[in-house]
């Protein structure tokens, strides 16, 4: 088969940029490792920022989000006593949107077929090829049978995990990580959300975020020590930890029910650099990756394929090159200011085990600057709805 973009994954990131393209007539196929149902069962978070919300605009595949989507004006930060409201757009103007990043997943996916996107699910030994060269190519295997791509240009949008950023050769790329001493337990159950808007809490004995997909159902997380395993933790262990860690507040506001999902997520901050090498890109989380306190995963992928599409669009329907030249310093730019915010947010929020009670304090007192100075409180907005493109 012959192409002029291959996209490696099917994730929010691929899914995006595929019909980003082939809504300007680029052509472009999608492969992907899993099933469908594989993909849309990953666990993902649920706010979006309003480039998020622009993109799926300009697809024409915004009506579910604004059907069942929150458009929230704020978000708190609380201090294991009081609510600390952060008015994102009395200070910025914008706002985000609360909709369930696998129900994004959903309508991009639920819409390839009609739109002409050919997505190849179920693909084994996904392998690039010649990506140094004009000509690179993918081969991959299914149904018994190897099969090649030829194209332009190779998308990698294949996560973490995938082999795209493998593809760069080591004395090209360098990898910056940081690997936090927690872990995030989630749990969902159909009960209304606690508060209108989401909570954030540092408490004495740790983190705890109240969040939603919609208001009859919530999302819920603590932090445990990574050596924490789910089956230590029944509901009713979950639903008190959190009644302590949100406030006197949220608990009297709580409503309780059985999980109808629990999990445990590692937190990491990644970068790799370059996100261009040769004909091939780098998209997503395949090129870094973001602890989940800032809400920064799918948003960061969004920037990154509003950066992509519009390089490739302008190298294939106007010959200018200067996009794709342009592209990794692009994205790293706004790439790294949102790894700065989810780092600081989540040091701020999070008791870390090397923490003494000076560190301690200083998370207090910042909260209380941040509860007395607007100026703090626009900084925190402003990184929050997401910064400028
Ligand atoms: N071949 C083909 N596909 C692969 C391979 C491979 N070898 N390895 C991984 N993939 C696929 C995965 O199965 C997955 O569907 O690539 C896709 C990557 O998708 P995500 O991991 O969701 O990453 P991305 O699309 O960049 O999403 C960005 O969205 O919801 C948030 O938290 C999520 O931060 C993440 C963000
Ligand atoms: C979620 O609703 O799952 C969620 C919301 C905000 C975050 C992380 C996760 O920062």
């Amino acid at each position: 088969m012959k192409t002029q973009v291959a996209i490696v994954g099917a994730g929010p990131a691929g899914l995006l940029l595929g019909h980003l393209l082939r809504a300007e007539g680029i052509d472009c196929v999608i492969v992907e490792r899993a099933s469908a149902d594989y993909v849309l069962g990953r666990i993902r978070a649920g706010v979006l920022e309003q480039i998020t919300v622009q993109l799926m605009e300009r697809i024409g595949l915004d009506a579910r989000m604004k059907a069942e989507g929150l458009p929230h004006d704020g978000f708190n930060l609380a201090d294991g006593d009081r609510l600390i409201r952060i008015d994102i757009h009395a200070l910025t103007g914008k706002r985000v949107m609360v909709y369930g990043q696998t129900e994004l997943t959903r309508d991009l996916m639920a819409a390839c077929e009609e739109r002409g996107l050919q997505v190849v699910y179920d693909a084994s030994d996904v392998t690039l090829h010649d990506v140094d060269s004009d000509s690179p190519s993918i081969t991959y295997a299914k149904d018994g049978a190897s099969h090649r791509i030829d194209a332009r240009f190779i998308c990698g949008c294949d996560g973490f995990h995938g082999p795209s950023r493998k593809a760069v050769p080591a004395a090209v790329g360098s990898a910056f990580e940081l690997v936090y001493p927690f872990g995030w337990l989630g749990i969902l159950a159909d009960v209304p959300p606690c508060n209108h808007e989401l909570i954030y809490a540092n408490h004495e004995r740790g983190f705890a975020l109240a969040s939603m997909r919609s208001e009859t159902r919530s999302r819920y997380y603590v932090d445990v020590p990574v050596t924490e395993k789910v089956e230590d933790w029944p509901d009713e262990r979950i639903w008190d930890e959190l009644a302590t860690r949100l406030g006197p507040e949220a608990a009297a506001h709580m409503t309780r029910g059985p999980s109808i999902e629990k999990s445990i997520a590692p937190l990491r901050s990644f970068v790799f650099e370059p996100m261009r090498h040769g004909s091939l890109f780098l998209a997503g989380d395949s090129a870094h990756i973001v602890p989940p306190t800032g809400a920064k995963g799918l948003n960061l992928a969004a920037s990154d394929v509003h950066y992509l599409s519009s390089a490739l669009i302008g190298y294939f329907k106007a010959a200018d090159h200067d996009g794709i030249a342009g592209y990794s310093s692009r994205a790293l730019a706004r790439v790294w200011k949102s790894e700065r915010f989810s780092w600081s947010l989540t040091k701020l929020m999070h008791r870390f085990p090397s923490d003494g009670a000076f560190e301690r304090r200083m998370q207090l007192a910042e909260l209380d600057y941040i509860a007395q100075s607007e100026t703090a409180r626009r900084a925190i907005a402003e990184n929050y709805v997401g910064l400028p493109l």
